[in-house]
C-alpha cells in the first residue's frame, strides 16, 4: 500500500482534532495514527485514549506495532498521519511531562558511565545543559535508585550491570524526571520474579500518586492483576477499554489469531464478553 492510498483511508473530520477539556483529558490519546517503514504500515490508523491516573497495557503479538505506536506518539519516528495529545495538550508542548523507558536493547555503553550519572540524566531539565551538579541532585538521584532497590549500585558502571538491573536503573531515571505520564516498553521482559515485583510496586505507587502509566506488556497471565485498561493491537486497533470489559477470549483471539492456543486462553482470568 502506498502512502497515497493510505491517505484515502483517513477520516480527516474526526472530532479528535478539537482539543478535549484538560480536566477530562486522557493521559495519552492518539487519533488516526499511522506509521510506516518503507511504505509498509506498522501501525495503521489507530485511535486510542489511555485514561489519566490509571495503569494501561498495550498488548498484541510480536511485530504488532506496539513499540512503533509509543515511538510514533513520542515523535521519535516519522508518522504518516495522526494527532497525539498528552493530558489534552499537543505532545510537542507536553513532552516534558512524559517519561519513556524504551524496550531493552543490547545497548553497548562504549564509555564508562556510573549508574548515578545515568539517573541524573533524568534531571537534565533541572540541571540545564551547562548546569552543574549539586549535592541535592545527587540526593534526588539516589532516592530514585532507592525506590527501585538499586541504591547499592550507584557507583557501579552501568555496562557492568545485568539486564534486569539495568532495567531498574532506567526506571529510576524515568522517576528522576518527575513526569506525569510514564511510557514503558516491555519493562518486564527478561527480568526475574523479584525484579518484576519491584518494578510493578513502583508503577503501582506512581498510580497511587495520581500518575498515569502505559506499559507495552507481553504476559497475558498478569494483565488483570496489573492493569485497569488495555489496548489490543495487531497493526490496527482490535479493541480498547477497561480490562473488566474488553479482556475477553474473543478479543484475544482477534488480536493473536492462531498464535494463542485455546489451552492458554483457558488459563487466563478472563472476563466474558
Ligand atoms: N526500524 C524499522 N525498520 C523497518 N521495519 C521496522 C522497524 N522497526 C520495526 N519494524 C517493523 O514494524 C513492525 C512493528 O514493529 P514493532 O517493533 O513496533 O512491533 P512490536 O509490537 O513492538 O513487537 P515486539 O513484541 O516484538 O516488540 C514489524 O513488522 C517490524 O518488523
Ligand atoms: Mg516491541
Amino acid at each position: 500500500m502506498t502512502p497515497a492510498t493510505l491517505e484515502l483511508a483517513f477520516d480527516h473530520n474526526r472530532s479528535w482534532d478539537t482539543a478535549p477539556d484538560p480536566a477530562q483529558a486522557p493521559a495519552l490519546s492518539v487519533g488516526s495514527l499511522t506509521a510506516t517503514y518503507d511504505d509498509k504500515p506498522a501501525v495503521f490508523s489507530v485511535d486510542a485514549a489511555f485514561p489519566a491516573g490509571r495503569m494501561s497495557a498495550i498488548i498484541g503479538p510480536n511485530g504488532a506495532g506496539k513499540s512503533t505506536l509509543l515511538k510514533a506518539a513520542l515523535g521519535l519516528i516519522h508518522t504518516l498521519s495522526g494527532a497525539v495529545a498528552v493530558f489534552g495538550e499537543p505532545m510537542k508542548t507536553a513532552r516534558r511531562r512524559v517519561a519513556y523507558v524504551p524496550q531493552r536493547a543490547s545497548v553497548d555503553w562504549d564509555f564508562p558511565t556510573r549508574v548515578i550519572d545515568v539517573v541524573m540524566m533524568g534531571l537534565y531539565r533541572d540541571l540545564g545543559l551547562l548546569g552543574f551538579i549539586r549535592q541535592s541532585h545527587r540526593d534526588a538521584a539516589r532516592a530514585c535508585l532507592e525506590r527501585v532497590g538499586m541504591a547499592d549500585f550507584a557507583e557501579r558502571q552501568i555496562g557492568q550491570l545485568s539486564g534486569g538491573q539495568q532495567q531498574r536503573v532506567f526506571l529510576a531515571r524515568a522517576l528522576a524526571q518527575g513526569a506525569d505520564l510514564y511510557l514503558l516498553d516491555e519493562p518486564f521482559a527478561g527480568v526475574d520474579a523479584a525484579t518484576e515485583r519491584a518494578i510493578i510496586k513502583v508503577l503501582k505507587s506512581l498510580k497511587d500518586e495520581g500518575k498515569s502509566v502505559v506499559v507495552v506488556h507481553h504476559d497475558l497471565a498478569t494483565v488483570t492483576d496489573y492493569f485497569d485498561y488495555v489496548l489490543m493491537i495487531a497493526t490496527r486497533k482490535i479493541v480498547e477499554g477497561p480490562i473488566t470489559e474488553v479482556f475477553t477470549a474473543e478479543n484475544l483471539q482477534a488480536t493473536y489469531g492462531g498464535r494463542l492456543a485455546e489451552a492458554h486462553i483457558d488459563q487466563l482470568r478472563l472476563h466474558s464478553a
